[in-house]
């Protein structure tokens, strides 16, 4: 009788466990997802990620209270950080840079991947 219970229930679990599957793709998006790289010009990938992510601190107007005076307004703002390192360095974190943005999670790999590919082609402004 009390085996019988056991089968039972162990069964059942299994039964259970078998309805729930899930894949990797949807655990891990980010990790996972294509990462669509094909608009990688300043003005239609890289200022709309800077201005969401960034402006907070390294806009015109509030660079000089919580951006330590660096501003990432405007083509050639952005266009001399990124040529001095600092962008990518701060972005991913790497070993000498202040990890950005500042106080929150890094970047999804996907909008990191896409500056670098603005970079490696020279800055394309459109
Ligand atoms: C909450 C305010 C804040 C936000 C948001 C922020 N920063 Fe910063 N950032 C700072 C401050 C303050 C510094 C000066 C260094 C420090 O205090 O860590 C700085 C420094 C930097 C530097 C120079 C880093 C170095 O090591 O020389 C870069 C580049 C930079 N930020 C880029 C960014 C980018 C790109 C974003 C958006 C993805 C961003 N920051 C978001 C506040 C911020």
């Amino acid at each position: 009788m009390k085996i019988r219970y056991i089968i039972l229930i162990a069964f059942s679990a299994l039964l259970i466990n078998s309805c729930y599957y899930d894949t990797k793709e949807e655990l891990y998006p980010q990790l996972f997802s294509a990462c669509d790289t094909a608009q990688y010009d300043y003005t239609n990938a890289i200022q709309p990620l800077i201005s969401n992510n960034c402006f907070g601190c390294h806009s015109n107007s509030s660079a000089s209270a919580y951006g330590n005076n660096i501003s990432l307004e405007g083509y050639s703002n952005v266009k001399s950080v990124a040529e001095s390192g600092k962008l990518i360095g701060a972005l991913k974190g790497l070993a000498g840079y202040s990890p950005m943005p500042k106080n929150s999670g890094s970047l999804d790999n996907c909008s990191i991947i896409v500056i670098e590919k603005w970079i490696a082609n020279n800055y394309p402004e459109n």
